[in-house]
């Protein structure tokens, strides 16, 4: 017989196990729990659901996130396929979200479109804690509306995600990276103000003087930082249409009682952006700790269509969510258990009881049947293992008098019932459970 070598998954990858996990935050009953979250909140501030597939087009990602951007130039999984077509992992989900809407023609069936998305997301990164080369978003993109106080309503729901579960120590930061007039005014003043300070800088950012000289701003690099520490304000770069959209943000979010810091310094790594840009921040999350990020790219839709449709969004990590959670141990609901547990002891109770499992299964009442061993021991502590409330035994003996044992796990109370009452009686207690 032929075995096969114990195979390991790539580097940066993980999995999320029903049981056993390494660690608890890779526990899939944890991520059911925020993905309920995530179907209540988006039902409350009315965003649709759309699902895209997991590869597109290259050049669907290049457009928009810019080619000088990490993401594009350094974490793409790139591939061909047998026509030599270039395809890529999807890195993120706005470009996605982007090209579907204007290949399915969802344009003109409203005028506002909130739409939201939950999917894996590929990058090719150094993994760490809390960056991951396959990792899950929670997103959401509003295409179509341009007001201020629609970025306040995305920067509220995903803040108010963060709170119902739970999570403390949030930070809103936010900055507007204004329109390409701003912009352009502001690389110039920058430019002015690290070219005598270029020798200092690190490589990386020596780099990016020339390339995408905005990107410094986001170096971790601690001798750029100090650097940064005097450089000019995008935002007293800014025209009077991009101060008025900005303090319109402020204001609402303050109208919403969001706590929020202005930091000049965020730009994001994407080139889509302009105007309103945020992160949010959570406490106990180490040196990955933006939780969530997103902000506005008007413009952006018209290179995916020359249609001038602006755009609101945001993406969270799913995984730093659940580590958030897990570190400021955040309430976590009960794993789901069934609520009655089989035990047969013998072919023939298997085979009476397997049509009785089906029937409570269609009212809807949670139940696992053993299918395995017909030793009461090793029944028992399955039952207790799995959490359920109710063990019913049936045997040689209770099968010959017509009756079954009914076993309440936590009181551990047997009650012996005919057997053509156990079905109305686990339906009456299911009823009335608390
Ligand atoms: P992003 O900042 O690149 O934005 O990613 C959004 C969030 O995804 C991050 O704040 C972080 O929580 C999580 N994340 C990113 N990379 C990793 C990784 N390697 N491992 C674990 N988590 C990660 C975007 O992707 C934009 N599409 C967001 C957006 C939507 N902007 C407008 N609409």
């Amino acid at each position: 017989m032929l075995y096969m070598k114990k195979r390991t998954s790539p580097k940066g990858l993980f999995d999320i196990l029903p049981y056993g996990a390494k660690e608890s935050w890779q526990t899939s009953h944890l991520w059911h729990e925020i993905e309920d979250v995530i179907r209540t909140i988006t039902q409350q501030y009315n965003f649709q659901e759309i699902r895209t597939p997991i590869f597109e087009y290259a050049d669907t990602f290049c457009v928009g996130i810019g080619s000088t951007s990490d993401i594009v130039s350094k974490e793409m999984y790139l591939f061909s396929d047998k026509k030599e077509r270039s395809l890529a992992l999807r890195p993120e989900g706005t470009s996605s979200i982007l090209r579907a809407f204007f290949e399915r023609n969802l344009t003109h069936l409203a005028k506002v479109h909130k739409l939201f998305y939950i999917a894996p997301m590929f990058r090719y990164e150094k993994p760490q804690k809390g960056r991951y080369r396959q990792h899950h978003q929670f997103g959401v993109e509003v295409l179509g509306s341009p007001s201020y106080e629609q970025d306040a309503e995305v920067i509220d729901l995903l803040f108010s995600f963060y709170q119902k579960l739970g999570i403390k120590g949030l930070c809103v930061e936010l900055n507007s990276v204004g329109d390409a007039h701003s912009r352009e005014l502001y690389k110039k003043a920058l430019f002015s103000y690290l070219s005598p300070k270029k020798a200092s800088l690190s490589k990386d950012s020596q780099r990016r003087m020339e390339e995408n000289i905005l990107r410094i701003l986001d170096s971790k690099d601690l001798g750029d930082r100090e650097i940064l520490q005097n450089a000019p304000s995008i935002l007293d770069y800014l025209s009077p249409e991009c101060k008025e959209h900005f303090s319109g943000v402020e204001s609402t979010l303050r109208a919403l009682n969001i706590p929020y810091k202005v930091h000049p310094h965020i730009v994001r790594g994407l080139d889509y952006y302009n105007q309103t840009v945020f992160e949010i921040t959570a406490s106990d999350l180490g040196a990955q700790n933006a939780i969530g990020a997103g902000g506005r790219y008007d413009g952006f839709a018209k290179m995916f269509s020359g249609q001038d449709i602006p755009g609101i969004g945001f993406g969270t990590g799913l995984e730093r969510v659940v580590q958030t959670m897990v570190a400021q141990n955040c309430p976590f609901r009960e794993k789901n258990a069934p609520f009655v547990f089989f035990a047969p002891m013998n072919p023939s109770c298997r085979k009476l009881l397997i049509p009785m499992a089906k029937a409570l299964r269609l009212k809807n009442i949670p139940v696992d049947i053993d299918l395995k061993s017909y030793k009461i021991q090793e029944l028992l502590r399955r039952a207790d293992q799995i959490g359920a409330s109710f063990a019913v035994i049936l045997g040689e003996n209770e099968e010959k008098e017509k009756v079954i044992r009914c076993k309440q796990m936590s009181s551990r109370k047997e009650t012996v019932l005919p057997l053509t009452n156990i079905l109305s009686y686990l339906e009456q207690a299911w009823e009335e459970r608390s």
